[in-house]
C-alpha cells in the first residue's frame, strides 16, 4: 500500500477534506497547491508546497524530497460558466497542467493516481439514475477537460503502465463534522452554501433558476454527496487500484435526487430561518435531473455513504458556515 501520497490540490474544498481523512487514517500527506482558489489555513498536514503544477522542475523537487508513492489530484479550475467564456483557462490548467503532473510521476516511477473527474462528463442525460456505461458528451468546455483526462489517462496505462481512478462526483456537499474545515468558494456557485448565506444575510437572496422543470415540484434535481463520504472513497480507490492494479471509472453520488425547492426546506428546517429567494427563469445548460447509480463504487469499493439524510448534509455546512472559518467549532455537537 502507498504510505506518502501527494494530495494536488489539497487546500481547496474536496482536498482539505480528504487530507484530513487520509492524515486520520495514518498516511502521510504531502499538499501541494498555488492557493489561487485554496486556502493556505485549511492545509492540515506540515507538508504544503505552494506550487503551480504548471511549473515542473518544482514538482519533480517535491516528488524526491518526499518520496512519493502515490497521488490524489484535485488541482483544477472548476466554473463551468467561466469554461464557456474562457475556455483556454480550462485547457491549459485542466490538461496541460496535470499533464506536467502526470509526466513527473512516470520520471519518478509513481505510477498510481485518484484523478477528480465529474458527472459533467456524461453531459445531457439519455437515462437516470446515471451509470459509468451511459455515453460521455459533455457540453461545455469544464466537463470536456475532465473528459480528456480520462481519455489521455487511458493511453498512459497502455503505454507506461499509470494506474487511475477516475472518480465522477455529482454535487459535492457539506462540510467537516468537527466545523474545521467547509466548503469556501470564491465566488461560490454552489446552491447549499449561497441557500446558507443568502439565510445569514451574506447576499440579499439566491435565485431559483426554473420552476417549470419536468420534475415534481418544477425544479432541478441533483445528487448531494458529503464531502466526507468523497473522502473516504478517494482512499479506498487509491487503496483498490494500488491492490489490484488495474485502472477503474467510478460514479460518487448517493443514488438520492433532491430539487432546489427540497434543498431550500430542508435549509429553513435545519436554521428555522427563510430562504430569501427570487424565481427566475431556466439558465441554459442546467438538465432537469442528474443523480448517480452508485451500485458501482458499493460494489467495488465496499464503499457506503454515511451521510444520506440531505438535512444531516446541510447541518455540517450550516455549522461550518457560522462558525469561525478554519477554526475549530467546539460547540458543533450542541447547535440545532
Ligand atoms: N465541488 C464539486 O461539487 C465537484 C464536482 C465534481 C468534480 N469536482 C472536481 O473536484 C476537484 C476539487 O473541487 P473543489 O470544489 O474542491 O475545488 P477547489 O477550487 O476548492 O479546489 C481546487 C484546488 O486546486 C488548486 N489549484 C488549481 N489549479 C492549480 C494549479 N495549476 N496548481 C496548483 N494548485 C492548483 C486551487 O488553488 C484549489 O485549492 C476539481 O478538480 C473539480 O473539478 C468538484
Amino acid at each position: 500500500m502507498p504510505t506518502t501520497i501527494l494530495v494536488a490540490g489539497g487546500a481547496g474544498y474536496i482536498g482539505s477534506h480528504t487530507v484530513k481523512y487520509l492524515l486520520k487514517n495514518n498516511y502521510n500527506v504531502v499538499v501541494v497547491d498555488n492557493l489561487v482558489y485554496g486556502h493556505k489555513e485549511a492545509v492540515l498536514t506540515p507538508n504544503f508546497e505552494q506550487i503551480d503544477l504548471a511549473d515542473k522542475s518544482a514538482l519533480d523537487r517535491v516528488f524526491k524530497k518526499y518520496k512519493i508513492d502515490a497521488v490524489i489530484h484535485f488541482a483544477a479550475f472548476t466554473y463551468v460558466g467561466e469554461s464557456v467564456v474562457d475556455p483556454k483557462k480550462y485547457y491549459w490548467n485542466n490538461v496541460v497542467n496535470t499533464l506536467n503532473l502526470l509526466d513527473v510521476m512516470i520520471e519518478n516511477n509513481v505510477k498510481n493516481i485518484v484523478f477528480s473527474s465529474t458527472c459533467a462528463t456524461y453531459g445531457n442525460p439519455q437515462y437516470t439514475p446515471l451509470d459509468e456505461n451511459h455515453p460521455q458528451n459533455p457540453i461545455n468546455p469544464y466537463g470536456k477537460t475532465k473528459l480528456m483526462m480520462e481519455q489521455i489517462m487511458a493511453d498512459y496505462e497502455e503505454a507506461y503502465g499509470l494506474k487511475y481512478a477516475a472518480l465522477r462526483y455529482f454535487n459535492a456537499a457539506g462540510a467537516d463534522f468537527q466545523g474545521e474545515l467547509g466548503e469556501c468558494h470564491d465566488p461560490e456557485t454552489h446552491l447549499i452554501p449561497i441557500v446558507l448565506k443568502a439565510i445569514k444575510g451574506d447576499i440579499p437572496n439566491i435565485k431559483v433558476f426554473g420552476t417549470d422543470y419536468d420534475t415534481p415540484d418544477g425544479t432541478c434535481i441533483r445528487d448531494y454527496i458529503h464531502v466526507e463520504d468523497l473522502a473516504d472513497a478517494h482512499m479506498l480507490a487509491l487503496e483498490k487500484i494500488f491492490k489490484d492494479n488495474k485502472s477503474i471509472h467510478i460514479n460518487l453520488g448517493t443514488g438520492i435526487g433532491t430539487s432546489v425547492k427540497e434543498i431550500i426546506q430542508a435549509a429553513e428546517e435545519v436554521t428555522g430561518q427563510k430562504v430569501p429567494l427570487v424565481y427566475v427563469g431556466r439558465r441554459e445548460g442546467d438538465p432537469a435531473i442528474l443523480y448517480a447509480s452508485n451500485n458501482k463504487a458499493k460494489e467495488l469499493l465496499n464503499w457506503t455513504t454515511k451521510y444520506m439524510d440531505i438535512k444531516e448534509i446541510i447541518k455540517t455546512a450550516w455549522l461550518w458556515e457560522k462558525g469561525d472559518k478554519f477554526k475549530s467549532n467546539k460547540d458543533y455537537l450542541t447547535v440545532n
